[in-house]
């Protein structure tokens, strides 16, 4: 872990993961691309990832909602078209179809069952819609380990407006600080932080912290990091 905030006398009552990029990993998507466009597909995979948060804001931003799924294929549309590669309707559904069938990290496993161990309850808390989310963490084999499943679609907000993080004070019936949300997306373990939890950003790639004049709690490298708090 890098940095070292002083953590409270009483460890977390839960913890809220996020789930693409945090308790999912997908690199597999990006594999896939590149199997498609050989020397395009990372191109393609991360400006699809871009694309896909860019327009969750958007949509959010002018109370125009749409479900995760569909501006993640819409999403995948125009950066194909951006890139000058030629997605046909079989592809595009092959790469949709990865973000059914992502792997877990290999240590996500053993966490969440040392968490489970200490009596910690363990949620997600994810801009996908409620169908991608029961489909992909079936597929990853960790569904039974996850209660509650909260998607955005509640509120018609993506993260990071305040009534998407809403949802985890309102399920756990915890005050938000109480409760360890924890992100690989550094803006997410923001936009957590600025509403109240305790924040674990899980840096898996060693990128730089935003500057937004708050930071996580705590920075780690992987889902192990969580076991510290407790
Ligand atoms: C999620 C995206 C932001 O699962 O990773 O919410």
């Amino acid at each position: 872990m890098d940095t070292a905030a002083p953590l409270r006398s009483t460890p977390p009552k839960a913890v809220l993961f996020d789930v693409y990029g945090t308790l999912l990993d997908v690199y597999s998507v990006g594999l896939r691309a590149e199997q498609m466009f050989p020397g395009g597909g990372e191109r393609l995979a991360r400006a699809w990832r871009d694309k896909q948060i860019e327009y969750s804001r958007l949509v959010s931003m002018s109370g125009r909602y749409r479900p995760f799924w569909q501006l993640t294929r819409d999403a995948l549309e125009v950066c194909a078209r951006t890139l000058g590669l030629t997605l046909d309707t079989a592809s595009g559904d092959s790469l949709m179809n990865e973000y059914r069938h992502l792997s877990a990290f290999p240590e996500n496993r053993a966490v969440l069952l040392a968490l489970a161990d200490r009596g910690v309850r363990i949620g997600v808390l994810s801009n996908g819609d409620p169908d991608m989310l029961d489909v992909t963490l079936r597929s990853a084999g960790l569904i039974e380990l996850i209660d509650p499943i909260l998607s955005v679609h509640a509120t018609q907000r993506y993260k990071t407006d305040p009534a998407a993080y809403a949802l985890g004070p309102q399920a756990l019936g915890l005050p938000a600080s109480e409760i360890l949300f924890v992100s690989s997306n550094c803006w997410d373990a923001i936009g957590a932080a600025w509403y109240g939890y305790t924040t674990l950003w899980i840096n898996r790639a060693d990128a730089p912290m935003e500057q937004l004049g708050i930071q996580p709690t705590r920075v780690g490298h992987s889902l192990r990091d969580v076991l510290e708090f407790f």
